[in-house]
């Protein structure tokens, strides 16, 4: 019984977050040195923030990445979207 409860979860963590491969200490590294030129952490968290869900978070890092001119490949957008969504967004 135990196994196949174990198993189960697996699975449904797999089918819902795509994410979870994601490296966030990564993700917060890169963050860290690159992407506090503009604006701070305060930025993730303000009253207003425009940011309504996962993929929502990810083409703004996209998108802000891009303007910054880096050329990040697909899972290093992911490691930080993974980590701004862990620190601060919390989108299911
Ligand atoms: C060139 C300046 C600049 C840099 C550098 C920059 N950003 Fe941004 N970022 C902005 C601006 C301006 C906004 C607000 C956009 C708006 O409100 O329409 C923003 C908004 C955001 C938001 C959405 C905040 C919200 O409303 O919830 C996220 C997420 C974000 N940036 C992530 C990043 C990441 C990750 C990096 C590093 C790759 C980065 N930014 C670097 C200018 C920058």
């Amino acid at each position: 019984m135990k196994p196949l409860a174990l198993l189960i979860s697996l699975c449904l963590l797999g089918a819902s977050n795509t994410l979870l491969a994601a490296d966030i200490k990564n993700g917060k590294q890169l963050q860290q040195k690159n992407c506090m030129s503009c604006h701070d952490d305060s930025m993730y968290s303000r009253d207003e923030r425009r940011i309504k869900d996962l993929s929502g978070l990810r083409t703004q890092v996209q998108r802000c990445e891009s303007t910054l001119g880096l050329t990040w490949f697909d899972d290093e957008v992911d490691d930080v979207t993974a980590y701004l969504n862990k620190s601060f967004y919390q989108f299911k």
